[in-house]
């Protein structure tokens, strides 16, 4: 696990930006797995950016979102795949029909949780995964008690979840209470993964996921089994790891050889 920490919020989407745009390079047809939450959306303002100002193309990539909440209306604005048209897709080159988000009206919700899967299998998998990290330590919407090996499937959203996100709605009644996620072993399948968090109020989780017991009550901890995970934090996120001196010397280090 390569843990990377920035000076602030801009800097880690920047870094977070300039991964995913070399990744993209290396690999025009990337399959790029996305979040959604506040904490990816400066990575997207910078992936356009890079669109516009340097002829960074999507044209060719496929990408599938980690979850959706269930009962919304793809065209409902606090649904994730209004959040990704407004906020990536609209602003890039992408062509929409390479975009998946799990549909929240699904009616079969097994079959179609199997069939999510099996299209992510279709492209050859998830190149490179990016991940935000809830306030108890889940990964898409794996909350805490999922199995670490568990599949794309229908989850019922924990309490600190539900009041986390009513701040985008009108009130906590309104959000949700299930969504359509990616399990924990589809996110530890994706080839690369970077990670990112900001900000004081995530410090306890993110050092229990790096520092901490790998455990289904932090599905993040599972991170630290994948042979290739990318932390990217703030110095607000950081400022609880035990081992931040360790983790800025190693970058350091890897840039002399
Ligand atoms: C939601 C999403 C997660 C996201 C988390 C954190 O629950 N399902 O994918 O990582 O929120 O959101 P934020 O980045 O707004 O803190």
């Amino acid at each position: 696990m390569e843990v990377i920490i920035k000076k602030n919020y801009d800097e880690m989407s920047k870094e977070a930006a300039k991964v995913v745009k070399k990744r993209i390079l290396k690999k025009l047809n990337l399959v790029l797995g996305l979040a959604t939450g506040s904490t990816p959306l400066g990575l997207y303002q910078e992936l356009v950016r890079m669109h516009k100002e340097e002829d960074l193309s999507f044209k060719k990539v496929k990408t599938f979102n980690l979850d959706e909440y269930y009962g919304l209306d793809p065209d409902h604005p606090q649904s994730y795949r209004y959040f990704m048209n407004a906020n990536l897709f609209s602003q890039i080159d992408i062509d929409l029909a390479n975009t998946h988000v799990p549909d929240g009206l699904a009616k079969d919700i097994g079959k179609y949780c199997l069939e999510y899967e099996e299209e992510i299998e279709k492209y050859g998998g998830i190149d490179l995964q990016v991940l935000g990290i809830g306030s108890d330590g889940h990964i898409g919407f794996n909350e805490p008690g999922s199995s670490l090996g568990s599949r794309t499937r229908i989850k019922t959203l924990n309490e600190q979840t539900v009041a986390d996100n009513s701040r985008f709605f009108k009130n906590i009644d309104e959000v949700p209470k299930y969504a359509i996620t990616m399990g924990v072993g589809t996110i530890i399948d994706a080839k690369e993964i970077i990670l990112l968090a900001s900000g004081k109020n995530k410090s306890r989780v993110v050092a229990q996921a790096i520092e901490g017991p790998v455990t289904s009550q932090i599905t993040a901890s599972m991170l630290q089994v994948h042979p290739k995970v990318m932390v990217i934090l703030d110095e607000d996120a950081a400022s609880l790891l035990k081992k931040r001196d360790y983790y800025k010397f190693v970058v350091e280090s890897v840039e002399k050889f």
